[in-house]
């Protein structure tokens, strides 16, 4: 075995360098040692890469390099122990088929005037003149919209529980009472409900009661004109041709909600943040939209270009995740010149590969135009990762991200608080606007309804 240079700080010190500033860390880090380099965590080497020939090795060797579900074990008390990213090979692979259709295509468009109908109905609660938060008014649209699209739910008292509960859930998942024992998981003590932990496992247990009395109706009185995912998996069929059971279900729910509440809101609310910083670009954007006429088609909004490439630079500059889930080196593999062995652990750094220089000059400015002039291949521009693990909900997130773009920017006057630059920090797997994104509402258009 031959590894990548790297530092030869200790492991701790690194964790805590990686902790305050990862994205400079990141850029110290290449800038000291390339495209790739190595970092030991105890004994085992953990191996960045952050350049497209090295991607492209990872989402396709998939003999030799494997998205090992044992690495993202950590995560199992906040996601299940049969969540996608637990799981690996045969079970990974026919999970991830039954999730897929609800979340693409006809299915996902049905969508869509709800998508802006709930951003009005968010927006219009804001004042004209007093200031508001991004992140945290973008997190209640995305909650909304995933929730009907994953358990068909929008109106009633069930639906009305589970969104104040997984509002708080959430949230609490976030704060430093999950966060540190999910890094140190000795300090996992249930100790009844009013412990740091004991409240956690007591929230979950609120959300298995209600998805478990759903199921327990669904299964009586099913509803074949029902198209959400949760109708489908009571009846779906596991690798093995048996109905999945009530546990196998709920834990296919929480990376789904996280990645649909989180991953989107941090999107939209970087997307906020450069449109409003560069005045040029909202311009731009509005007049691209004014161009389709008062009452424009949804899809006709989807399929602009200029739109399009906004919403692809806010993902290449500030990818919501930086980092790919890791790999695991199975049989002895070659990587970029270097020999790897066996049980070595590959992470692929989506923020490295979209700020490289030959790729992407001026890596650090906001550009859309790059789109417009260039196509990218899927191992130069990936914020949805890749190969088997790629994100199974880009088609919703990119859907999602542009129709409150286009009914924000056409209905709404927003305007930045601050004029220092945001820096992203971490937050679960997601790194949103450091301070949660302070606007102001200036004024509210006069305007037809979009169709
Ligand atoms: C702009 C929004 C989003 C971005 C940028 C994003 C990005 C990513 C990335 C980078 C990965 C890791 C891929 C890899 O390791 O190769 C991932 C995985 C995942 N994402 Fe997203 N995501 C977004 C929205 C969503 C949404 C809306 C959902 C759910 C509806 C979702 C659910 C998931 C799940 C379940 C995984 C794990 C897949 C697996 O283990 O097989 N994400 N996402």
């Amino acid at each position: 075995m031959n590894l990548p240079q790297g530092p030869k700080l200790p492991a701790w010190l690194l964790r805590i360098q990686f902790a305050t500033d990862p994205l400079g860390f990141l850029d110290q880090m290449s800038q000291r040692y390339g495209d790739i380099f190595t970092i030991m965590s105890d004994s085992t080497p953990l191996v960045f890469v952050g350049n497209p020939q090295g991607m492209k090795q990872i989402f396709t060797n998939t003999t030799e390099i494997i998205a090992s579900g044992e690495l993202n074990e950590q995560a199992a008390p906040l996601v299940g122990k049969n969540s996608l990213l637990l799981l690996d090979g045969l079970r990974h692979r026919s999970r991830r088929k039954l999730l897929i259709p609800p979340l693409h295509g006809n299915r996902i468009r049905a969508y869509g005037q709800q998508i802006c109908d709930l951003t009005e109905k968010v927006m219009n609660q804001l004042q004209i003149g007093k200031s508001f938060l991004a992140y945290p008014t973008m997190q209640k649209i995305t909650l909304e919209v995933i929730l009907n699209i994953l358990f068909g739910l929008h109106a009633g008292e069930r639906y009305q529980k589970l969104r104040k509960l997984l509002a708080n859930l959430m949230n609490y998942a976030r704060s430093p009472f999950v966060e540190i024992p999910l890094s140190f998981p000795f300090l996992q003590q249930d100790l009844g409900r009013w412990s740091p932990w004991g409240y956690f496992r007591y929230l979950w247990r609120q959300f298995d009661q209600l998805l478990y009395a759903e199921i327990s109706d669904r299964r009586q009185q099913p509803n074949p004109s029902a198209h959400d995912l949760l109708s489908e998996l009571i009846f779906a069929r596991n690798e093995t041709g048996e109905l999945l059971t009530n546990e196998e279900i709920r834990d296919l729910f929480p990376s789904l909600l996280f990645g649909g509440r989180d991953a989107s809101a941090t999107a939209i609310a970087w997307a906020l943040y450069w449109v409003h910083r560069q005045s040029a670009v909202r311009e731009q954007l509005l007049k691209e939209i004014k161009s389709l006429g008062d009452s424009p088609d949804l899809m006709s909004i989807v399929e602009l270009p200029y739109l399009n490439a906004v919403c692809y630079e806010i993902l290449r500059i500030y990818p919501t995740q930086v980092v790919t889930f890791p790999r695991r080196v199975e049989l002895p593999t070659e990587l970029m010149g270097y020999k790897l062995s066996p049980g070595t652990v590959i992470i692929g750094c989506i923020y490295l590969t979209h700020h490289h220089q030959d790729l992407y000059p001026q890596p650090q400015q906001f550009q859309p135009e790059r789109f417009l002039e260039k196509q990218y291949s899927p191992y130069e521009f990936l914020p949805f990762g890749g190969g088997a693990r790629r994100c199974p909900g880009e088609a919703l997130a990119l859907f999602e991200m542009k129709l409150v773009l286009a009914t924000i920017v056409s209905h709404y006057q927003l305007a930045l608080t601050n004029t220092h630059p945001e820096k992203p920090r971490p937050q679960g797997a997601n790194y949103p606007p450091a301070s949660g994104l302070k606007m102001v509402l200036c004024k509210i258009n006069q305007h037809q309804k979009q169709r």
